[in-house]
């Protein structure tokens, strides 16, 4: 079984690291700075680093990493990220220490984004969704569409509710004063709020949440929910009949929020 643990990053970025006895996985390496520290304290060696997609707080350390480690690196295929040696695509399979992982194309923050997830690495199943999905939000979308954000966050939906989830960046706080606004009357957000405020008054790691969770608090898992819809219909002031257009609604809600 693997330990896992982040590395912070910038301002509220986490690269998650998975660790075997001495042999480490690192999830997108932003700043190759506090991998290398860390690395170092802990004389751990790198064998292969994972990309979630291209953004530089995501992507920027790989060089100096793969210069220092002589690491694999997987990530989107495509060509536009300098030093994947391992591209991938929707729904391959690989291995990392030893441990099969499969690759989700899931678009709408960027076109390029893959989620990873593996049933076999941890006692529980374990996904990476870089800037996907957040504890009770999503990722803005720069480069896709609501429909793919949508497509992309239902693939997470049918995931085992005991998965555990490990986002990009720590957003949570911030995300549920909108969850909330959306869904005032939602108790498992009240009860998340508070929790998650305990630990962000000790500088504590909201992550990583879990599926089940997720699917009770997060506005753009619940598109289906009365409360959700009626709310993104009053914001935008317009009947929204499919899903996706819930989700761009209060994605544009979020936005300006
Ligand atoms: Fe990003």
């Amino acid at each position: 079984m693997l330990e896992i643990f982040p590395i912070r990053a910038f301002s509220d970025n986490y690269i998650w690291t998975l660790v075997e006895g001495e042999q480490a996985i690192v999830v997108d390496p932003g700043d190759p700075k506090p991998v290398l520290e860390t690395f170092n304290k802990l004389k751990l060696d790198l064998k292969s680093i994972i990309i979630t997609h291209h953004h530089f707080d995501h992507s920027g350390g790989i060089q100096e990493l793969k210069d220092h480690f002589n690491c694999d690196v997987y990530g989107p295929g495509g060509g536009h990220i300098q030093g994947i040696s391992s591209p991938l695509s929707d729904n391959e399979e690989f291995e990392l220490l030893g441990k099969k992982f499969i690759a989700l194309s899931t678009p709408g923050h960027t076109l390029d984004q893959l989620a990873y997830y593996s049933e076999e690495a941890c006692s529980e199943p374990i996904l990476f969704c870089g800037d996907t999905l957040f504890s009770a939000g999503c990722g803005r979308i720069f480069e896709g569409t609501p429909l793919q954000m949508h497509e992309s966050i239902s693939r997470f939906s049918i995931l085992p509710e005991n998965t555990k989830v490990y986002c990009g960046h720590e957003y949570t706080q911030s995300n549920l004063a909108f969850a909330i606004t959306v869904e005032p009357g939602n108790q498992f957000i009240k009860d998340k709020i508070e929790a998650v405020d305990k630990l962000r008054a000790l500088d504590k790691e909201t992550l990583p949440s879990d599926i089940g969770s997720e699917l009770k608090i997060n506005p753009f898992m619940r598109c289906e929910e009365k409360t959700v819809i009626d709310a993104a219909a009053n914001y935008s002031g317009s009947e929204l009949k499919e899903a996706h257009e819930v989700l761009g609604a209060i994605r544009d809600w979020k936005d300006n929020f």
